[in-house]
């Protein structure tokens, strides 16, 4: 993207991004042959959640848990304190968390969405409304499983899937407006902003809207949330898009992004690097209190909240290397760069390219499979038929709604290349562009899935489906 070659940072005049990091450990990959993966995606009831890893030979399914770990976090882990009671590790983490949102109260969970629960089993219920920008699918889910209802808000412009524009995870200010003056402010018990977008797109949101956005909120008394599992690649994006940003530190731009929110729930498992792991950072003590309450109950005490010291201490370590401007710099390109093979091959894509993943618009790439038949999961299947490329769907078997006979689409049809972080190199992508493009010239002679079974509330973990030939 010319944008981001033209705004190289200065310690790095080349043209060539590298991967900023040597390898020191290596993992095969899962080679099988055509006629293995026919059978195994059988066997998986065409859902790619059911396909052991072994049977992959890249992982594109999520960016979530699956980073490469530093030596340096390697490291940390021998410095685990495994106290069951105040550990120093604990110490270490609430350190860093502090400086880094400036939330008073740190507590760790054992992943993303046990902080939801957690915060949704006071703050939502029955009765209660939840606004976001776009609530990602478990923060949904856990919005609706406490009694709540979830409402999205995203700008106009996001569902706008070819039409770049750099700020597409936005909230839409005026429509969160009118929503507050609909539901009435009591019935809100807060506002979520997901950083970055990752329902639609990855997309990141802007300081000036997270600012806007805050400034109503405040008016009315409602508390603000910030979903920081990619909080570091949205400030980095901030800093290359954004007015004003380009010289400051992206941890600086991460602090001003926290500043604008009451707390945070994180999923660890995406930017801090770490295999596990997450947390709540609030302001309010009270909240504090009430949310150590449940987490005593279902996670562990409130200095290791379901995880091991060593976690705590890989955590810490990650929340910092996240905020290293040559890793960021080569993430943001890396996920690029698979964009544009994509273009080049004439596949319409979620533009522009956000955070952590390329979005692939399978409404646009399928036009002659209808949201009925799955065409995003029809496009995932057959990445992982030609040559065992595991990706997911965002789409109607992801959002869409069943009730009996009756079947309401998701508003789009994505399949999301999510890129681990520092595992795979540029000739890994290179391979995936190469089949993408080979998948793209023959792609009207690809065929729906039909839905067999469906749970109510995140089907797409245990969907069974069967080709419609
Ligand atoms: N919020 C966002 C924005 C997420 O992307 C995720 C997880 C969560 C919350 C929940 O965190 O998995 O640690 O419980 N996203 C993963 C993904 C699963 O593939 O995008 P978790």
């Amino acid at each position: 993207m010319t944008e981001l070659l033209s705004s190289r940072m200065k310690s790095w005049p080349w043209q060539t991004i590298i991967e900023p990091f040597r390898i020191k450990t290596v993992e095969p990959l899962g080679f099988t042959s055509a006629a293995e993966r026919e059978e195994v995606l059988k066997r998986a009831n065409y859902n790619v959640f059911n396909i052991p890893a072994e049977k992959v030979l890249i992982d594109l399914l999520t960016d979530s848990g699956t980073s490469a770990m530093s030596a340096e976090q390697w490291a940390a882990i021998m410095r685990g304190d495994e106290s069951y009671a105040g550990a120093k590790s604990f110490f270490v983490l609430e350190k860093k968390i502090r400086e880094l949102t400036g939330y008073r109260e740190v507590i760790p969970v054992h992943q993303g969405r046990a902080a939801e629960r957690i915060l949704f089993s006071f703050l939502g219920g029955e009765g209660h409304v939840v606004l976001a920008n776009a609530h990602f699918d478990t923060t949904r889910a856990n919005v609706e499983a406490s009694g709540a209802v979830a409402v999205d808000l995203p700008v106009a412009g996001a569902w706008n899937f070819s039409q770049p524009e750099p700020f597409k995870g936005n909230v839409d200010v005026p429509a969160l407006e009118k929503a507050i003056y609909e539901h009435g402010a009591q019935k809100i018990s807060m506002f979520i902003m997901t950083v970055t977008n990752n329902t639609i797109g990855g997309q990141p949101v802007s300081m000036r809207n997270l600012r806007d956005a805050g400034e109503v909120c405040r008016r009315h008394k409602i508390p603000v949330i910030l979903d920081c599992a990619r909080f570091a690649e949205n400030a980095y994006l901030i800093k290359r898009r954004e007015r004003g940003y380009a010289t400051r530190p992206v941890a600086e731009i991460a602090r001003e992004m926290f500043s604008y929110a009451d707390g945070c729930m994180m999923s660890a498992k995406k930017d801090a690097f770490v295999n596990i792991g997450g947390f709540l950072a609030l302001n309010n003590p009270e909240w504090a209190r009430r949310a150590r309450e449940i987490l005593i109950l279902g996670e562990g005490f409130t200095t290791y909240g379901g995880l091991a010291g060593r976690d705590l201490e890989a955590m810490a370590r990650g929340l910092e290397e996240v905020l290293d401007e040559e890793y960021l710099q080569y993430r943001i390109r890396s996920v690029e760069y698979l964009g544009e093979g994509l273009r080049r091959h004439g596949i319409a894509i979620v533009e522009p390219p956000g955070g952590h993943a390329i979005y692939i618009d399978a409404k646009r790439f399928l036009p002659h499979i209808p949201p009925r038949e799955y065409p995003a999961q029809a496009l995932v299947c057959e990445l992982y038929r030609n040559a065992g490329i595991r990706a997911v769907e965002v789409g109607s078997l992801m959002f869409g709604r069943r009730n009996n006979e009756e079947f309401l689409p998701a508003r789009m049809e994505l399949v999301r290349l999510a890129i681990p972080r520092r595992v795979y190199t540029q000739s890994h992508i290179d391979f995936v562009i190469e089949i993408l493009g080979e998948i793209a010239r023959r792609k009207d002679s690809l065929s729906g899935l039909r839905l067999l079974e469906g749970a109510q509330r995140l089907a797409h973990f245990t969907a069974r489906l069967e080709p419609v030939y």
